[in-house]
C-alpha cells in the first residue's frame, strides 16, 4: 500500500501546484490520476516500458489489452504513427474533433514501446482537451499512456472519488477536476486509406464521423483485437440485466429469484417505474437528453452497484447518437 494524494485543481494556484506535482511524478517513472474529458485516466510516460508497466500494476490490466496514446501536441502524430496513406483523412479528423473525445488507431512508427501497444502494429493516439490534462500532458513534453483509472474489467471513473475507490492505496496521486465532461470513453476508430472502422462507440457520434469517410462496423465476426471490444466489460458487481422494452413493469424475469423477496434496483431512461418492484431507481436523464445520460451513467450505475441489491435492471436508451455508445457500455455491463 502506498499513500495516494488527492490534490484539488479548481482555482489557478491548486491548479499550478497540482500539475507541478503531476509531472514531477510522471518524470520519475510514476503513474498519476487526471480528469480528461471522457472519464480519469491513468496516466504515465508512454515512451518508458517501465512506467507503462506500472499502469498495468496497478490496474490489473492483462498485458495483451493496449493503452491510448496521448498527445502533447499534432506535431507527435507524427513521430509515432505512419500516416501517409491515409494523411488527408487524419488531418481532417484531427482539425474537426482534437483535442476531444476521438481516438484513432493508425500504423505504429516510432518511440512508442511494445508493452503500450501491446506488440500490435497499430497505435492508438487521442489528444485530450481538457484543461488539467492537457495542461500536464503539454509540460511533460512526451506522450501520455492512459487507460481509463479503473481495475480492469470494471466501471470507469468518472470523479475523483470514483479513482480513489478503484485504485486508492496503488497510486500516489489523483487529480481531482471535477466530474468529467461526457462521461463515457472516447470514440475509437481505426483509419483506412478510404474508411473507418469504428472499434468503440462514444462521445463523438457514427452521424459526426461518417461525413468523412464510410464508417465499418467493427463487428462480432471479427476477432476482437481489444477488450473494450470484448463482450463483458464496464461490468458492476451487482449483476445487471438490460431490460426488454415490450415488458410491463409488472413482468416478472426468466430468473426465479427475482420473483419474491429479491432486491432490485431500475437504471432508468427517463421515466421511473413504480417502486414497489424497485428498490432503488436511479434516472438517466429526466428530460430525456443521452447527453445527460451518458455523463451520469457510470456514475449511477456506481451507486446502484453500492447499493446493496440482488440484481440491477436497465432500460434501454434510444439507440441514435450518443445512445449507441450508452447502449454498448450497458450491454457490456450485462454480459458475463
Ligand atoms: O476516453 C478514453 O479513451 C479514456 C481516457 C482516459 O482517454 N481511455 C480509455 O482507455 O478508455 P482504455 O484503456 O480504458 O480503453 C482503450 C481501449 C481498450 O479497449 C484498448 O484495447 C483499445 O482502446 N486499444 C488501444 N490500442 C489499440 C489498438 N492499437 N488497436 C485496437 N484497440 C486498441
Ligand atoms: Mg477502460
Amino acid at each position: 500500500m502506498i499513500e495516494t494524494r488527492l490534490l484539488a485543481a479548481e482555482t489557478e494556484a491548486q491548479l499550478d501546484t497540482a500539475v507541478d506535482a503531476a509531472v514531477q511524478l510522471l518524470r520519475a517513472g510514476e503513474v498519476v490520476a487526471l480528469p480528461t474529458e471522457t472519464v480519469y485516466g491513468l496516466a504515465a510516460d508512454a515512451t518508458s516500458a517501465v512506467a507503462a508497466a506500472k499502469i498495468f500494476e496497478a490496474k490489473e490490466r492483462p498485458a495483451f489489452d493496449p493503452l491510448i496514446v496521448h498527445l502533447p501536441s499534432r506535431e507527435w502524430l507524427y513521430r509515432i504513427a505512419a500516416c501517409d496513406d491515409m494523411m488527408v483523412l487524419v488531418e481532417e479528423l484531427c482539425a474537426a474533433f482534437w483535442p476531444g473525445p476521438l481516438t484513432l488507431v493508425l500504423p505504429r512508427w516510432k518511440h512508442i514501446p511494445d508493452i503500450v501497444t501491446a506488440g500490435l502494429p497499430t497505435v492508438a493516439v487521442r489528444m485530450s482537451g481538457h484543461p488539467v490534462f492537457a495542461r500536464v500532458c503539454r509540460d511533460f513534453g512526451r506522450p501520455l499512456a492512459a487507460p481509463s483509472a479503473n481495475r480492469f474489467g470494471r466501471i470507469s471513473p468518472t470523479t475523483a472519488a470514483h479513482v480513489v475507490q478503484e485504485l486508492g492505496g496503488r497510486i500516489p496521486l489523483v487529480v481531482d477536476g471535477g466530474a468529467t465532461e461526457h462521461g463515457i470513453e472516447s470514440t475509437i476508430v481505426a483509419v483506412g486509406p478510404n474508411e473507418l472502422r469504428l472499434l468503440r462507440a462514444g462521445p463523438i457520434t457514427i452521424e459526426e464521423i461518417e461525413t468523412f469517410a464510410p464508417v465499418v462496423h467493427a463487428g462480432l465476426s471479427e476477432s476482437p483485437s481489444a477488450p473494450g471490444q470484448m463482450p463483458s466489460h464496464y461490468a458492476p458487481r451487482t449483476p445487471l440485466l438490460l431490460r426488454d422494452p415490450s415488458d410491463g413493469w409488472e413482468t416478472v424475469t426468466p430468473f426465479a429469484a427475482m420473483e419474491t423477496t429479491s432486491r432490485r434496483g431500475l437504471l432508468a431512461w427517463c421515466t421511473g417505474a413504480p417502486d414497489r418492484f424497485y428498490e432503488r431507481v436511479e434516472i438517466l436523464s429526466p428530460t430525456g437528453d443521452l447527453r445527460e445520460a451518458a455523463a451520469t451513467l457510470f456514475a449511477k450505475l456506481r451507486r446502484l452497484d453500492e447499493a446493496g441489491l440482488d440484481f440491477i435492471f436497465a432500460e434501454p436508451v434510444p439507440e441514435t447518437g450518443l445512445g449507441v455508445a450508452i447502449m454498448d457500455r450497458l450491454r457490456k455491463a450485462a454480459a458475463k
